[in-house]
């Protein structure tokens, strides 16, 4: 079944029967340390004592570890401290593409359930402001709890569709992080959902082409964006990402990614992509150890 799910990127995925390999394995047990309340050297010596190694990411930064495969960390005294929080590594690389600093106006577009957002917060060090937007209410309390277990002081949550945030204000910094059909997440899920279905994926992708020309009309100018999603479907990565650049004047920004990411497609079937959507960048799981991202930094020009 899964060769058969993901048959139609053979062309595209390098490496295509390692890829596939790689999605019969577990994930790693992926974990970030949160700066606002410790630092990863009283977290490695905590742990240390109780006989749980943490071993460095590799990537990103020194915030990020991988905790051995059977632990649970959401059962551990430092996650309701705050200390800790489990997230995967390629999620924690959006917010450090992004890279907001201390005092910045920034917004998180599809915030909940707080990963991001929580790390955004970390990277500004509580400082500024951070506006946390997630449409539907029933995800909020999952991410207000996120905020106050790490300790997080400089947001505020509103409750906007993405395509409709209100142009009132324009920010340094926006994350767009938009649902979308989760295949990346296989390795967690196991599962395709309805999200293979056409009709749904064409809504979905016209979905994200809204919410990627809100985000950016809502830059200050010179202001950054990254639009994620944990998918594999062009139509829904560069697709997207080349509307945004057919439609406004945005230019995409290289970024240093980890050892293994590979560059945005041009091409995908019949479809021709602006080719900037090479600066873009495709995680694997194959290439790197964690769930498939995608994800592209733009920045608003003037
Ligand atoms: C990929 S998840 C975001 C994950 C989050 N950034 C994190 O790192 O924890 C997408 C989120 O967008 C929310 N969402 C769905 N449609 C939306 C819309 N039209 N406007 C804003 N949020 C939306 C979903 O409820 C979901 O919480």
């Amino acid at each position: 079944m899964m060769r058969q799910l993901f048959s139609e990127y053979q062309e595209i995925i390098p490496d295509f029967e390692t890829f596939l390999e790689s999605l019969r394995k577990p994930l790693p047990n992926h974990l970030r340390v949160n700066r606002l309340k410790t630092s990863p050297a009283s977290v490695i010596a905590m742990l240390q004592e109780r006989g749980i190694p943490l071993r460095p990411a590799g990537v990103g930064d020194d915030t990020l570890y991988e905790a051995p495969r059977a632990l649970l960390p959401g059962k551990l005294l430092e996650y309701f401290l705050g200390y800790i929080h489990p997230q995967a590594l390629t999620s924690c690389m959006a917010s450090l593409v992004l890279a907001p600093g201390p005092n910045t106006f920034v917004l998180d577009l599809c915030a909940a359930p707080g990963g991001k957002t929580s790390h955004l917060a970390q990277l500004m060090a509580n400082t500024g402001i951070l506006v946390a937007n997630e449409l539907h209410l029933r995800r909020h309390a999952p991410l207000m709890h996120t905020l106050s277990r790490l300790g997080v002081l400089n947001a505020v949550l509103t409750a906007y569709p993405a395509q409709e945030f209100p142009l009132r204000e324009t920010f340094d910094f926006v994350m767009a992080d938009v649902p979308c059909s989760g295949e990346g997440r296989w390795r967690l899920s196991r599962e395709p959902g309805a999200t293979k279905e056409s009709k749904y994926r064409v809504a979905m992708a016209e979905a994200q082409k809204k919410m990627i020309l809100r985000g950016f009309d809502l830059l200050k100018k010179q202001g950054i964006m990254v639009y994620s999603t944990c998918t594999y479907s062009p139509a829904e990565n560069e697709g997207v990402v080349d509307f945004l650049l057919k439609h406004r004047d945005a230019e995409l920004v290289p970024f240093q990614g980890a050892p293994g990411i590979e560059p945005g497609i041009s091409q995908w079937g019949q479809e021709r992509f602006d080719g900037r959507v090479h600066e873009a960048g495709r995680f694997y799981p194959h290439r790197i150890d964690s769930v498939g991202f995608f994800m592209a930094k733009i920045r608003r020009r003037g």
